[in-house]
């Protein structure tokens, strides 16, 4: 299929300040230099903004991240999941179209979305609030045929049943997703043959639909304000998140079935040996700083050393690292937990260097 933005595009595009926020903080998760990686997430949260990539949008994001505008433009046309022309206002029905789905009823569900949305796929229904397209196996295979609807699956459907979905959601409604049969998950349509203790509605929903049903937020639009911002690389947010609320510490209780605690599972597992760098006994979360060796500029008569050469060590962390007085392996390589500690203090984010071991890495780089 050809997959080129859409002729009429929108003047701007600009993030709502809490999607900004949100955009911001993605890219602080990845290293010094390869900030281009948060492009995937990024295009994706201006798509649940708007519901579909403008070429503003993309370019947009293509700026943020430093990137020519070309780069952003291939992928946002090369995924699927990312729709370059507009899709529903309140919905966009994705119809899976592959080999269980296809068996199982899809051609049936194709039909439905013909009648009800319009003739052909990514075409606006009537009143614009419906759209429809069909897609590849969505993983779902055991609960064909399904659809995806906005963030959720709608599995085990029917003719009828997606009928009904579409004129639910057109009066307002939310339909619960998951299995539409009453079917808990996956299990056999015969019953269950196995853990049959989960029978007889020893749970309401599975856990996806569970959760569905907690954000109530299946078709809604993203503006950022409905989660709190989770980053908790930067030691902030998630609090509030919807299942993340305190939860009482699990005492000595049976992990399971076998008497096994969790805590006495987690203690047969080998501890972690203690990083290369740091010897043990000294791995302690709080480490006095001390000033490690630093140089004005590169000695004399030697060049400065390529220190993009440790993993994990990009253009903007080297040029750090030289404005704190380090130009050789061999300074990095003599690093020791204090030291450690007085660099790690002042670069923006803690515990590279131990994470990637910078100090083995520079005392073999120091060797060659
Ligand atoms: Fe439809 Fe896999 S074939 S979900």
């Amino acid at each position: 299929m050809l997959r080129r933005p859409h002729h009429d595009q929108p003047d701007s595009f600009d993030f709502t300040p809490a999607n900004r926020a949100w955009a911001e903080a993605q890219i602080t998760k990845y290293p010094e230099g390869r900030q281009a990686s948060a492009i995937i997430p990024l295009l994706w949260r201006a798509q649940e903004q708007e519901g579909w990539l403008s070429r503003p949008a993309i370019e947009y994001v293509a700026d943020m991240l430093g990137l020519a505008h070309i780069r952003a433009l291939e992928v946002a046309s090369f995924y699927f999941m990312f729709q370059l022309k507009p899709v529903g206002s309140l919905a966009h029905i994705q119809v899976c179209g592959t080999t269980s789905c296809m068996i199982c009823g899809a051609e049936d569900l194709v039909r439905v979305c013909r009648e009800k949305i319009a003739d052909k796929p990514h075409v606006l229904s009537g009143d614009g609030r419906f759209s429809w397209e069909e897609v590849e196996c969505l993983g779902a295979c055991s609960n064909a045929p399904m659809a995806q609807i906005g963030k959720d699956y709608y599995e085990d459907l029917t003719a009828e049943r997606l009928s009904e979905i579409l004129d639910e959601l057109a009066a307002g409604k939310v339909p619960t997703p998951g299995p539409q049969t009453g079917r808990f998950s996956s299990e056999p349509l015969k019953g269950l043959t196995s853990l049959k203790e989960f029978e007889s509605g020893h749970y309401a929903h599975n856990a996806s639909v569970d959760l569905a049903l907690a954000q109530d937020d299946t078709i809604k639009r993203i503006d950022g304000t409905e989660t709190a911002l989770i980053t908790p690389w930067l030691d902030k947010g998630g609090a509030d998140r919807p299942g993340t609320a305190a939860r009482p510490e699990i005492t000595n209780g049976s992990a399971d079935r076998t008497g096994v605690t969790k805590q006495e599972a987690k203690a047969a597992t080998p501890a972690k040996p203690p990083s290369k760098s740091v010897p043990a006994g000294q791995q302690a979360d709080a480490v006095a700083e001390a000033e490690p060796e630093t140089l004005d500029g590169p000695r004399a008569g030697a060049t400065a050393d390529d220190l993009k050469k440790i993993s994990g060590v990009g253009p903007k962390l080297e040029a750090t690292l030289n404005d704190l007085g380090f130009w050789h392996f061999d300074q990095i390589a003599a690093w020791g937990p204090a030291e450690i500690a007085w660099v790690d203090s002042r670069l923006r984010f803690k515990g590279r260097i131990t994470r990637d071991d910078w100090v083995a890495q520079a005392r073999e780089l120091a060797d060659q």
